[in-house]
Formats: C-alpha cells, sequence, structure tokens
C-alpha cells in the first residue's frame, strides 16, 4: 500500500542525501541538493534557491568549495541552514577552523573528509531553484576521512550510514 501525494511538501518521506557546507567566500550554506554530472572533466552541479544569499556570491565569484563534513558536524549544519550571509557572520557563529582558501578566496574548512574546489561553467535556471555547474579544478581528502558521511532527510533529521558492504564482483 502507498500514500501517494501531490507535492513534496505534502509527502513527507525521507529522502536521505549526503550535506555539504558550500563555502562561496566565507559564506557557509548547507547543501543537499546536488550531484556529479560529468566523470572526465569531473563536473559537479547544484541546486541553489535564488532567495539564498549564496545565490548572489555565486553569480558575483562564479566559484565555491564543497565541504563534505562528518555526521558529528550536524547541529552545525543546520545552524547555517538557519542562518543568512548577509545578516549574519555565519562562519563566526559556526566556530569552524579554515584550512585555506582557494584561489577565489572561498574557504576549506578543516573539519571536512573532502573538498571539492568548484569553478562555475554553466547555469541553469528552472523550477525554484538555479543549477550552478561547476568544473571540480581540485580535490582535496583528509587523511583523517571519516567514515560517517552527514545525510540529510529534511525536516531537521539527519542519520549516517549503519553498514557497509563490500561487493564480491567488485566495481
Ligand atoms: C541540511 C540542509 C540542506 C540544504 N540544502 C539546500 C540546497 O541544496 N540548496 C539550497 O538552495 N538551500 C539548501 N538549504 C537551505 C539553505 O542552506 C538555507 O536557506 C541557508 O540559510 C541559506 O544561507 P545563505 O542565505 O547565507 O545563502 C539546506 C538547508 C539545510 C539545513
Amino acid at each position: 500500500m502507498f500514500k501517494t501525494y501531490d507535492t513534496l511538501e505534502q509527502a513527507t518521506h525521507a529522502q536521505p542525501r549526503v550535506t555539504a557546507l558550500l563555502a562561496c567566500q566565507n559564506n557557509l550554506m548547507p547543501a543537499s541538493w546536488h550531484m556529479p554530472i560529468s566523470k572526465s572533466p569531473f563536473r559537479y552541479a547544484v541546486a541553489v534557491r535564488e532567495e539564498n544569499y549564496t545565490h548572489q556570491l555565486i553569480q558575483e565569484h562564479k566559484s565555491f568549495t564543497l565541504n563534505f563534513l562528518p555526521f558529528e558536524h550536524f547541529e552545525t549544519v543546520n545552524l547555517m541552514g538557519k542562518l543568512h550571509g548577509d545578516m549574519d557572520d555565519k562562519l563566526a557563529q559556526s566556530n569552524l577552523h579554515v584550512e585555506s582558501e582557494d584561489r577565489f578566496k572561498n574557504v576549506l574548512l578543516s573539519a571536512s573528509d573532502f573538498i571539492y574546489e568548484c569553478e562555475v561553467c554553466d547555469t541553469y535556471k528552472n523550477g525554484d531553484h538555479t543549477i550552478f555547474i561547476a568544473d571540480v579544478v581540485k580535490i582535496h581528502v583528509n587523511e583523517k576521512e571519516s567514515q560517517e558521511p552527514m545525510l540529510f532527510s529534511g525536516r531537521g533529521k539527519y542519520a549516517t550510514v549503519g553498514k557497509t558492504f563490500i561487493s564480491k564482483k567488485g566495481v
């Protein structure tokens, strides 16, 4: 038996998605609507709502970093999703340490398991989000990479993976 809905707002189902902190300059925006779209060249797409300050920043700077933090930082990520960078100094409120910056002055966060440096090469507007397509020009992998990615299911619900299996058939 299924319950059927017409809109995403009505259907309160869990949609676990890996969540990252998108940094444009020193502003941090949690992002769960993102995906890889090309392997070589490595390209990535993120969907950003027009009313978010990050939208304006990406249009201006045409670049950002995607910081994939482990699950333990979910309260910080949730807080960053309640604030807006044109009103608040979100980096200061996050208490996250900055490892370095890319050549556009987008911050790289030390706590990340891995970080993608992204340079926007295309933009696609559809619905209420703009899809920024970016070349991933650098990939930074933390030698202390956790095995606990942050998953966001909507409505304040966070999780991480429970079990990992390696297929006998390999990849
Ligand atoms: C876990 C999580 C994931 C989110 N994913 C997205 C997303 O993919 N795209 C988006 O536009 N907003 C997303 N949001 C909402 C923004 O992060 C939120 O509106 C934020 O306050 C915008 O900050 P800014 O105005 O400084 O850009 C998400 C929020 C949370 C908590």
